[in-house]
């Protein structure tokens, strides 16, 4: 287990990405979601996770315009004490269209978004409430930590985060009373120890999106690979994938580190999220799953553990970092 900041909530090292198991959406015609999905499969690998120790599930309101909540709704009924839920606001969308429309981070709609999704989810509170708008300007920043903290004295969150790039942004959030985490970027390929830095000044838990950049570190996806078109890796300017192709500079990068991260008989995928939880005390990695198979895979490496400081150096060297 790990304790999430400065909150004293504990959470398992290893937690559950939602995104992918909201099923198709899309943000100006583009699709941001990762296909279709089969929501009994997605049940059942929720539910494989909670059985091999898995407490901890991220998700966003706008995660298949809703889908995402309700679906962890079904998946956790009867065991929500069981569990720590973190799901997102700040993003507006149409659940009839499945579209992305804009962005809003008044009192109001924060208030209404909250709502919305302790219904969608079936729950009284929310244990970490994250804003999802990565590059709000600062001069909302005091507003919304208002409207945060009002929702926290009213029992509907326990705590918040800013999911957020930028160190800087981070340490602003920080400031909150009830601010907890960042939720953030990170992987083996590409560290960010600034934001480490900043978590590690304010107390605040490091939330690790992208843990296996999006399926690459897996070691599924080839030169030759092809993702569909109704997948987020389909974007053209994207950052693991561009165009439904693996880009260059992460396959080589992968190459590179490959034995080091599969040695003592790891998977790939189990070696990248051991980086992880070697590189801080504060990480918590939140690999995207969507099968029963990746959720046993994934909470294996709760028992194989953090890699070795050893291996840590190692990677820093084949890396050149
Ligand atoms: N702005 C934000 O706040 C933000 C942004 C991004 C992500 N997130 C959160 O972070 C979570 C994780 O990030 P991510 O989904 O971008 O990327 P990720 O965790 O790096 O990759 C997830 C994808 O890798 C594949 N995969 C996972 N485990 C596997 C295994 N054991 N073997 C083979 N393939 C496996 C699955 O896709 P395929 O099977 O299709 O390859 C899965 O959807 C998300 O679910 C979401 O909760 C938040």
């Amino acid at each position: 287990m790990r304790t999430l900041g400065r909150s004293g909530i504990e959470v398992s090292e290893i937690g559950f990405g939602a995104w992918a198991i909201g099923g198709p959406f899309s943000a100006g015609g583009q699709p941001v979601g990762w296909g279709a999905v089969d929501d009994d499969e997605s049940v059942a690998a929720i539910h494989r996770a909670l059985d091999l120790g898995v407490t901890f599930f991220d998700t966003a309101d706008v995660y298949g315009t809703g889908h995402s909540e309700q679906v962890l709704r079904r998946a956790l009924d009867g065991r929500r004490d069981q569990v720590v839920i973190a799901t997102k606001f700040g993003n507006t969308f149409d659940a009839a269209t499945r579209e992305l429309t804009g962005q809003d981070v008044s009192p109001a709609y924060i208030r209404s978004a909250c709502r919305a999704s302790l219904e969608r989810l079936g729950t009284d509170w929310i244990d970490l409430y994250q804003l999802h708008y990565g590059a709000m300007p600062y001069e909302r920043v005091d507003e919304v930590l208002a409207t945060l903290e009002e929702l926290a004295d009213e029992g509907l969150i326990r705590s918040y985060a800013w999911s957020t790039d930028d160190p800087d942004r981070a340490a602003a959030f920080a400031k909150g009373p009830r601010c907890t985490a960042v939720q953030h970027q990170i992987n083996v390929l590409e560290d960010t120890p600034e934001m480490l830095a900043v978590c590690a000044t304010h107390d605040l838990a490091s939330v690790d999106r992208g843990p296996l950049a999006m399926g690459l570190l897996s070691g599924k996806y080839t030169a030759d690979s092809r993702l569909p078109e109704d997948d987020v890796r389909a974007e053209p300017e994207g950052r693991y994938f561009r165009g439904g192709r693996p880009a260059p500079e992460y396959l080589d990068r992968l190459a590179a580190v490959r034995e080091v991260l599969t040695a003592g008989g790891r998977t790939l995928a189990q070696g990248a999220l051991g980086w992880l939880l070697a590189r801080d005390s504060r990480t918590v990695p939140i690999p995207g799953i969507r099968t029963v198979a990746q959720a046993e895979e994934n909470a294996a490496a709760l028992t194989l553990g953090p890699l070795t400081g050893a291996q840590l150096t190692e990677i820093r060297t084949l890396l050149g970092r």
